[in-house]
């Protein structure tokens, strides 16, 4: 198929690039590198552009007979969702109705949408099955769920052919440690802790040893970041006309912070010093996937299924690119 990336410069949809490459698909990418890094996009293939462009996306979509779109471009960070509401609304809604638009008129109804778990809140039942209630408990679920709603519409009433692939905690890098995770500022876990093992940092704070959990940290499930893309993938070949497909995508093993940081102990052979610090605003105790859906009907599992390969990975990735993509 001929595939746009939409944030296809980003973490997650720079790995979905390099897989779609491999399995032949021809991919072009649309990012406005806002958050994103031209050294993460394959070379001839990045075009710069805000989704707000309409004439741009439609002139993209056309011109290089788009079959498909999966849309990665959005920002992810809960905090930053609360203290700036107006960021995330436009660039994860309003822009996300700008693409659909922008589909809409090139004819293109294919979609593949980056959805999370943030859009159930804090469920009551655990591992989280997707028919729980999707309740957010922040603006940035909000602006997730608001898109899985429209994603449902527009199949509805226009014929698109949906997937909102509902991502648990993504971490790891390509195996080959060429392209990984690279935000700034850092918040996300596994990055923080692999920075204390390369000295960047000197210790890694827990925040709150209190929760409900096995250890007192929060437990999230950790999926690799090639088998979310190995379901877009499936997700890709699985679209149908006036439907969507919404699964979680998780291990469904759980993995408290604590042990986070042990797995990283391990393979970096650093002791990485903790200190256990206040629990952060708004971190629910436990999330964890019920993702038998994604297996019935994408035929997927993921093939990283201990938190040390992972890290393995994500290790690689850091020492080879210590600063990251500058
Ligand atoms: N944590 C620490 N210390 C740190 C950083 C994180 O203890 O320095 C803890 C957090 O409190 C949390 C766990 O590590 O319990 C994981 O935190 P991350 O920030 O890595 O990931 P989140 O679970 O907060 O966020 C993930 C995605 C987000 C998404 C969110 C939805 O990365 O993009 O899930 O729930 F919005």
């Amino acid at each position: 198929m001929n595939v746009l990336v939409v944030g296809g410069a980003g973490y997650i949809g720079s790995h979905a690039v390099r897989l779609l490459i491999a399995a032949g698909h021809h991919v072009w990418v649309y990012d406005n590198l806002s958050r994103g890094h031209r050294q993460a996009v394959p070379a001839g293939l990045l075009i710069k552009g805000e989704l707000s462009d309409r004439s741009k996306v439609v002139q993209t979509l056309r011109e290089n007979q788009i079959d498909a779109v999966m849309h990665f471009a959005a920002f992810a960070l809960v905090n930053e969702s609360v203290t700036d509401p107006a960021l995330y609304y436009r660039n994860n809604v309003i822009a996300a109705l700008d693409l659909l638009e922008a589909m809409r008129e090139a004819d293109v109804k294919k979609i593949v949408f980056s959805s999370t778990t943030a859009t159930y809140g804090q469920p009551d039942v655990v591992p989280i099955p997707e028919e729980t209630p999707q309740c957010p408990i922040n603006p940035y679920g909000f602006t997730k769920l608001v898109v899985e709603q429209a994603l449902a519409d527009y199949a509805a009433a226009y014929g698109f052919a949906y997937a909102a692939l509902r991502y648990f905690n993504a971490a790891g890098a390509h195996p080959d440690g060429t392209i990984g995770e690279d935000h700034d500022p850092e918040s996300h876990l596994i990055p923080i802790v692999l920075q204390v093992a390369l000295g960047q940092r000197d210790k890694i704070t827990i925040f709150g040893n209190d929760y409900n959990t096995k250890d007192g940290t929060c437990v999230r499930d950790y999926i690799h970041i090639d088998d979310l893309g190995d379901a877009h993938l499936r997700a890709l070949e699985k679209l149908t006309p006036g439907t969507g497909i919404c699964v979680n995508l998780g291990t469904g093993q759980g993995t408290s912070v604590r042990e986070i940081v042990e797995a990283c102990r391990e393979v970096t052979g650093h002791p990485i010093p903790e200190i256990i610090g206040p629990r952060r605003a708004g971190d629910p105790d436990e999330l964890i996937a019920d993702a038998r859906r994604a297996k019935e009907v994408l035929g997927w599992s993921p093939r990283y299924t201990d938190v040390q390969s992972i890290v393995e990975t994500a290790w690689r990735w850091h020492q080879s690119h210590p600063d990251g993509y500058t």
